[in-house]
């Protein structure tokens, strides 16, 4: 098989790191994207690379638009090449009747229009792949009510419409496309959830759950998969 290549988002922490580290390990090239390039680049330099896996890292703001265009599409045509998008960046703020216009604009931003416009951008090069592939990581807050935190859940209900219609359309181009809903995954990001670490969703399960999705038939397709929380 050829060198696959992953443009993973949300690569300097969390889910985006792990599933970095996933892809490292299965052999794939890797365009790494985050705002915080020294993480970035100690992440680069833990990787378990063959000499032949080449990795290049973009410290970007996802919002901005004109600067996520111009890397991105250098990225895409210095590889030549993309297999899979992995949208893991993502914000959290809380709030829901008194957020403020500002902390709601801000996850609509980061969490759905930032991953509209990465799609966009990417969509091309995968429809170029055997199987091209899109994971986006949206939440249980996607697909369950919880209170107080309406702006986030209005993020994630809208990434799962956005998702699953982007599905049907990029199958005519033999791209699958998943939306992950996880309930409350061990990252800074539920540093204030008040849950102990066991329990709260591994970083790894994220990973298992896309080795689940990927190692179907190729007749077979996921669009959408909630991973929930064992409550005792
Ligand atoms: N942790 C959970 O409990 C949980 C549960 C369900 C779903 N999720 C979702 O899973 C995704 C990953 O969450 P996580 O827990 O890994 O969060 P995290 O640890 O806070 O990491 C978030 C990542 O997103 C990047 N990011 C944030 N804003 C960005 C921007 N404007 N431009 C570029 N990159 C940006 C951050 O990098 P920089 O700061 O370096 O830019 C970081 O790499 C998110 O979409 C989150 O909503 C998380």
């Amino acid at each position: 098989m050829t060198q696959q290549v992953a443009l993973i988002t949300g690569a300097s922490r969390g889910i985006g790191r792990q599933i970095a580290h996933h892809f490292a390990q299965k052999g794939y090239s890797l365009i790494l994207l985050a705002r915080d390039q020294s993480l970035l680049g100690r992440l680069k330099q833990t990787l378990p690379l063959q000499p032949e896996q080449r990795v290049k890292t973009i410290a970007v703001d996802l919002c901005d638009a004109p600067s996520v265009a111009s890397k991105v599409q250098d990225a895409l045509a210095d590889f030549a090449q993309l297999d899979l998008l992995v949208n893991a960046a993502g914000i959290f703020r809380p709030g829901s009747s008194g957020a403020t216009l500002g902390d709601f604009a801000a996850m609509l931003d980061v969490n759905v229009t930032a991953i509209h416009h990465l799609c966009q951008l990417c969509i091309p090069a995968l429809a170029l792949s055997e199987v091209g592939r899109i994971f986006s990581l949206s939440s249980v807050s996607g697909v369950q009510a919880f209170g107080g935190i309406a702006g986030y859940a209005a993020s994630k209900h809208a990434l799962v419409g956005y998702s699953l219609s982007l599905s049907r359309e990029l199958a005519a181009q033999g791209i699958k496309v998943t939306v992950l809903c996880p309930d409350v995954v061990d990252t800074e990001m539920a540093q204030g959830s008040g849950l102990e670490p066991h329990q709260m969703i591994e970083t790894q399960d994220i990973c298992r759950a896309i080795e689940f999705v990927m190692s179907l038939s190729p007749a077979a397709m996921v669009e959408q998969l909630t991973i929930g929380r064992m409550r005792r």
